[in-house]
């Protein structure tokens, strides 16, 4: 249909990584220039740049640019690859949940271990960053093309948090099924939660597929089951941040009330996210470390002057929550679906992917 556009929240320089700052969004449309890793860090923290596959690009330039910031003066390759390791792990601490942070830090350390010479290696760096960022939106447009196979040629999409263009290096991967399903001709209306407390699906979102040209009605997270309940919802689309290996899913805070309203109703439930977001190494959900953010992401309404709660309130802020694989219909990866997930599957999923 041609509509499509071509978001992207990051720019590799050659010297530097250029990000689309996503707390301005929608109001502003700014950039932030990251020279060295430690700018990449916070980027990540402060939700400049967010979102588990866009974590995981941003970082393994992070990588990139401090091993060029310690290849200068390294004495000797045991020096240097000392020093990306502190880099690689000051990258890992900035958010817990998200695993695709840790697999791109994991392929940035083994071209380190690789051991060339050490310009060799920063080279080595820089090809696998760029790598990570191609093959992202590559994997995001096959999840989008298997994900819109599933869908029928009129839908009533319900979505949560940021999952598109902006979470990613670009297309998105729920989001990107949506896009997919629009580039293949179907009818796609979007219910658009919006996220509290980051407001991920009202600020991004909801920008996303006006700038798209997608029509879509933003709805506050507790509408959701009334919208269900009427029967105007057909299917509901969410990413995710882990996936053990039983299927139970990590996703933005409310992604496990919806899966319940959706079982309730009878309403297909997916996860669309792609493998490097499997961590086979826990057996299931309870396994996932939760993030838990500040207060005042909670108290305030996304800026500073506009106080929601009393002075003393306290406050629990966990940014995720766990699916259970039960309520999941079926997770939408770029190498194919695995209907009604659970440990047997997904196992023998891997084996042949
Ligand atoms: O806290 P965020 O904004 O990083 O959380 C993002 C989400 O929960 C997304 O749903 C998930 O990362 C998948 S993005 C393709």
């Amino acid at each position: 249909m041609g509509r499509i556009k071509d978001i992207r929240p990051l720019k590799w320089t050659g010297e530097s990584l250029l990000l689309l700052d996503q707390r301005k969004l929608p109001l502003k449309e700014e950039w932030i220039e990251c020279r060295d890793y430690e700018c990449v860090a916070r980027a990540i923290e402060n939700m400049v740049v967010r979102g588990a596959p866009a974590i995981g690009v941003v970082a393994a330039y992070g990588v990139v640019l401090g091993a060029k910031e310690v290849a200068e003066k390294a004495k000797s390759y045991v020096d240097f690859k000392a020093k990306v390791e502190l880099i690689i792990n000051r990258l890992a601490a900035t958010r817990p949940t998200a695993v695709n942070l840790f697999w791109a830090l994991k392929r940035m350390r083994r071209i380190v271990e690789a051991g060339k010479s050490i310009e060799d290696i920063v080279a080595a760096l820089e090809t696998e960053a760029v790598n990570i960022e191609r093959q992202d939106v590559e994997t995001n447009r096959k999840i989008g093309f298997f994900g819109a196979e599933l869908l029928s040629s009129r839908e009533v999409i319900l979505t949560h948090c940021n999952t598109g263009a902006l979470a990613t290096a670009g297309y998105g991967t729920a989001l990107g099924v949506i896009r997919a399903a629009v580039e293949m001709g179907k009818e796609v209306t979007v219910f658009v939660d919006e996220t509290r407390p980051y407001l991920q699906g009202a600020r991004l979102t909801a920008w996303e597929l006006q700038e798209e040209g997608i029509p879509y009605y933003l709805i506050t997270d507790n509408m959701a089951g009334y919208f269900m309940s009427l029967g105007e919802i057909t299917c509901v689309i969410v990413g995710a941040d882990r996936i053990a290996r039983n299927g139970d899913t990590a996703n933005k805070i409310g992604t496990y009330s919806l899966s319940v309203l959706a079982k309730e109703h009878g309403i297909p439930f997916y996860i669309a996210a792609p493998t490097s977001t499997f961590d086979l190494s826990i057996r299931s959900g309870s396994e996932i470390p939760i993030e838990e953010r500040s207060e005042e992401e909670v108290l305030y309404c996304h800026c500073k002057d506009c106080r929601i709660a009393p002075y003393g309130a306290k406050v629990k802020n966990p940014a995720f929550d766990v699916t259970p694989h039960e309520n999941i219909t079926g997770i939408i990866t770029e190498k194919g679906v695995i209907n009604a997930p659970n440990e047997e599957k997904i196992v023998e999923f891997f084996k042949e992917a």
